[in-house]
């Protein structure tokens, strides 16, 4: 791989509101924008950017490691106090989020330990195996807390493991008293009222994703500078490994105008990037204002004409949806990112067959030379499972050869664990533990080695880095490349909430170092 210098600096192409009449309407008033094209989405008002504060920061999930959002301000001292642990990918951590912003009009405040908790949230994923054994020990000890400290505490469990075994839950562990899916945060207020009404159990894991967009408030309180934005939720690709299409429902796009309309509020709050989410996020497909079919491409770059939005990224992408529009986007939009995670999982096409991943090597292949035509600073990373049922060593080989012919700027590598219900649980030929284990191993030699490299790479380049806080010592900063690695170096505490140019003086496998230029 050898990506190039990232495009120049891209603040410059904000667009400001037609008048201010339009820009208190809705989000979609029709005129012309800077290139004389016809534009839908032209109520984007410049925002007042804020006073710089701490920030959270945007780094890609470890989805094996949980988080627990900082509270943004001390809880007033009458204000209930919500506990929300997050388990699992960007998706889920968005969900909490938009679960404190429901929570704050009826009274709570989120705080970051259980201890004095009125409300503990759960927010959980099933896409690993032990996923629900995890859950269940961590509801042992806020059972043992509650018995002892806190009896009137309130206990909820929600996101994907909610969905998939609402009822087991309310079985095996009585100190739960509500469990909702991942389409059911904008009834939590109705639902704490159920249970403070003592009328049993609360159970709400319907899949009514529009009506969860439509209830869930527009704006939303945000600190620091780079944060997410959810599009599009579900999937209907049915890998069969996957328990998302089961967990999450069918792929729904929220429409336009909502986008628009959170990203504006949250231009206003200071944020200058924006990562648009979904589990298939190039599924995006809506129709548009204009009544047309709008894509991820066309979404894109409306957002991009948002003032204060500097920097878009998108993830996750399914190679079946990377389509020429977005690739020439991709191509075109100085404000995307030059990073694109596009798994392609295994690279022998029987084992892609059996994954059902509805696209051959070859074709993922082909993709990538277009997408690097039309970027050629492009950074990959890609997701991989070995060990899937059936893998042979040849297949195994195809996977290390498709790494070595596309090469990877960074990447997330799993052994294939079975989840009960999906197609994969039930195929024969179940690869041994030793076997994967072997193969994870070499495989992730090759990967490290492939981000360590293209790392390296860097060094002696000058990378805008959007400052996302104070590093840990003293005078220090960290923020976060174009290519998404964190970037330390020296600088003013002021600089937080800007985007600088840092020459790169060495590198790591997971990080940068350099100096303000
Ligand atoms: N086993 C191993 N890895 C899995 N993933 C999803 N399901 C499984 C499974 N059953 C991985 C895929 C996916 C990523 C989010 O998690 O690589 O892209
Ligand atoms: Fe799961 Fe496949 Fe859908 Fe991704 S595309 S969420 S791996 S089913």
């Amino acid at each position: 791989m050898s990506p190039q210098s990232p495009r120049g600096k891209n603040a410059s192409r904000d667009i400001d509101p037609v008048s201010p009449q339009a820009a208190s309407n809705a989000a979609t008033s029709a005129s012309k924008n800077s290139t004389g094209k016809k534009s839908y989405v032209l109520d984007i008002r410049q925002p007042s950017a804020t006073a710089a504060r701490t920030a959270t920061p945007s780094k890609p999930r470890d989805i094996d490691t949980p988080v627990v959002a900082k509270p943004k301000a001390p809880a007033l001292p009458n204000a209930k106090k919500v506990f929300i642990k997050t388990y699992g990918c960007q998706m889920n951590v968005y969900d909490s989020e938009r679960m404190a912003d429901v929570l704050s009009p009826i009274g709570y405040a989120p705080v970051d330990s259980h201890e004095d908790a009125d409300l503990v949230i759960l927010n959980t994923c099933h896409i690993r195996e032990k996923a629900a054994e995890k859950v269940y020990s961590e509801l042992g000890r806020i059972r043992q807390h509650k018995n002892k400290s806190k009896p009137d505490m309130t206990v909820a469990v929600a996101g994907c493991v909610a969905q998939a075994e609402g009822e087991e839950i309310m079985r095996r562990a009585p100190v739960v008293d509500m469990v909702l899916g991942p389409q059911s945060y904008h009834k939590l207020p109705e639902m704490i009222a159920k249970v403070a009404r003592g009328t049993g159990d609360v159970l709400e894991t319907e899949f009514d994703t529009l009506e969860k967009f439509d209830q869930l408030p527009e704006t939303r309180a945000v600190k620091g500078f780079s944060t997410f934005v959810t599009i599009q939720e579900g999937c209907d690709k049915f890998c069969t490994f996957c328990v998302v299409p089961y967990t999450r429902g069918a792929e729904v796009s929220r429409p336009v105008d909502h986008i628009i309309a959170e990203i504006r509020g949250l231009a206003a709050q200071g944020v200058r990037e924006v990562t648009l989410i979904g589990q298939n996020v190039n599924a995006y497909s809506t129709s548009g204002p204009d009544g047309k079919e709008w894509g991820l491409g066309e979404l894109i770059r409306h957002v991009a004409l948002i003032g204060g939005i500097d920097r878009i990224r998108f993830t996750t992408s399914h190679p079946r949806d990377m389509d020429d529009e977005l690739i020439a986007t991709l191509g075109a939009e100085p404000k995307l990112m030059p990073y694109l995670h596009l798994p392609i999982q295994a690279g022998s096409d029987s084992v892609l067959k059996a994954m059902n991943r509805d696209h051959t090597y070859a074709h993922y292949k082909q993709l990538i030379a277009k997408i690097r035509a039309a970027r050629p600073d492009i950074a990959l990373s890609g997701d991989f499972i070995v060990g899937f049922p059936g893998e042979t060593d040849a297949d195994f080989e195809a996977t290390i050869k498709c790494v070595e012919e596309i090469g990877y700027g960074s990447s997330f590598s799993f052994k294939y664990s079975v989840r009960p219900g999906t197609p994969g649980a039930s195929l024969p030929r179940q690869v041994p533990e030793d076997v994967k284990s072997e193969r994870l191993k070499r495989l992730q030699d090759l990967l490290y080695q492939q981000q360590w490299d293209f790392n390296q790479s860097l060094i002696g380049r000058t990378l805008d880095v959007l400052v996302e806080n104070g590093g840990r010592e003293n005078g220090q900063l960290f923020g976060r490349s174009p290519y998404l690695q964190g970037t330390h170096f020296d600088g003013p505490e002021s600089l937080v909430g800007q985007i600088v140019p840092v020459k790169i003086t060495s590198a790591g496998r997971n990080s940068l170092t350099g100096e303000l230029v």
